[in-house]
């Protein structure tokens, strides 16, 4: 039994590869490099470059590898992108998952698992955000990701196929052994950008709006450990072929912290200051997100090993130092 990793040289692909491996199953890694980079994809790994929309080459993948399950995470994720470049957020993420579903079920792939996120829920009227309350994305990200959960929960009931819908909080932080991490570039979230701050790799940091109703005033999130959401993944998998239903869960902590606390915990943790700024709110940015992440520890024991933003920020401050090592 061989796993697809849909996006597994992007960063939250890169650290599920590595912990299927980890768990002893087989992994073909399908990225087309256009964000990810091949020193991120596990060394254990067969890797396929090459495009998810592409039937012919996700059939032949299929077929010689005998997959049995794909997890796809290839797709675009920067929201203020997806506003100006809409189309293409819904090329990448919503018409080309329509192609991989539609190879994956003529195919004969039983179980498969969906990154989304918790953009599905636009601006939440209360917070924690559970998985049932009326989903209204304000965004096309958000959007693009919302038309696939609903294609795929159409498509299973006919074909049968086995899926996870994972929506994800705020993931930060880097593989504790040093082997992933966050690549993406340019970077946009908080935590790696407070990262390269604090070694210096850019001018300070920005903070989108201190007059929120938080208690700082600054907007707060769930931020969860890339590791703890790879672990997920593999007990979604194992969930579906132990003959588990078909299941959308949060993958958040439950508790948040607001984008000051974020920056003086990398600024403690590294050791380094750094100027920062109190800007105007960035347009989009809800005051609160968290989960209410009770469903996926019940449904799938999912016992998260690193909810502790002091060691989300030592793990991205490793890894980042890493890649200015690189010269990214
Ligand atoms: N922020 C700053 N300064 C920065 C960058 C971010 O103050 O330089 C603030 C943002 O305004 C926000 C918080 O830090 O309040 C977190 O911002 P991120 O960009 O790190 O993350 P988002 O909450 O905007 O987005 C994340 C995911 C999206 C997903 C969304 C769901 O990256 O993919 O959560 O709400 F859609």
């Amino acid at each position: 039994m061989t796993v697809l990793v849909t996006g597994g040289a992007g960063y939250i692909g890169s650290h599920t590869a590595l912990a299927l491996l980890d768990a002893g199953e087989k992994v073909v890694v399908l990225d087309d490099l256009s964000t990810g980079f091949d020193f991120m994809i596990p060394e254990q790994a067969t890797f396929v470059k090459g495009d998810i929309g592409d039937q012919d080459c996700v059939e032949t993948i299929i077929k010689q590898y005998g997959i049995t399950a794909v997890i796809h995470f290839a797709s675009k994720i920067v929201v203020s992108e997806s506003v100006s470049q809409p189309l293409e957020y819904y090329e990448t993420n919503t018409s080309k998952s329509r192609n991989l579903i539609e190879t994956v079920t003529r195919c004969d792939v039983k179980h498969f698992i969906f990154s989304s996120t918790a953009a599905v829920y636009g601006e939440p009227e209360k917070t924690p955000i559970r998985e049932d309350v009326y989903l209204s994305p304000i965004n096309p990200y958000g959007r693009s990701k919302l038309m696939v959960e609903w294609m795929l929960a159409d498509a299973a009931k006919v074909s049968g196929l086995g899926t996870v819908v994972l929506r994800y909080f705020n993931v930060a932080g880097a593989d504790p052994a040093g082997r992933s991490g966050e690549t993406t570039l340019p970077a946009t979230h908080l935590v790696k950008l407070a990262a390269r701050a604090a070694l210096g790799k850019r001018d300070g940091l920005s903070v989108f709006g201190t007059d929120y109703a938080t208690p700082d005033g600054s907007c707060v999130r769930d931020y969860v450990h890339v590791s703890d959401l790879a672990a997920a993944h593999v007990a979604a998998l194992n969930h579906l072929r132990t003959g588990g239903e078909n299941l959308t869960l949060n993958c958040g902590y439950g508790h948040g912290f607001s984008v000051l606390e974020v920056i003086e915990i990398v600024k403690r943790i590294s050791g380094n200051d750094f100027p920062v700024k109190h800007e105007e709110r960035r347009p989009g940015d809800p005051a609160a997100l968290v989960a209410d992440g009770s469903k996926i520890q019940t449904l799938l024991g999912w016992e998260p090993q690193y909810d502790d933003l002091e060691a989300m920020a030592n793990h991205a401050l490793a890894w980042e130092k890493k890649l200015v090592a690189r010269g990214l």
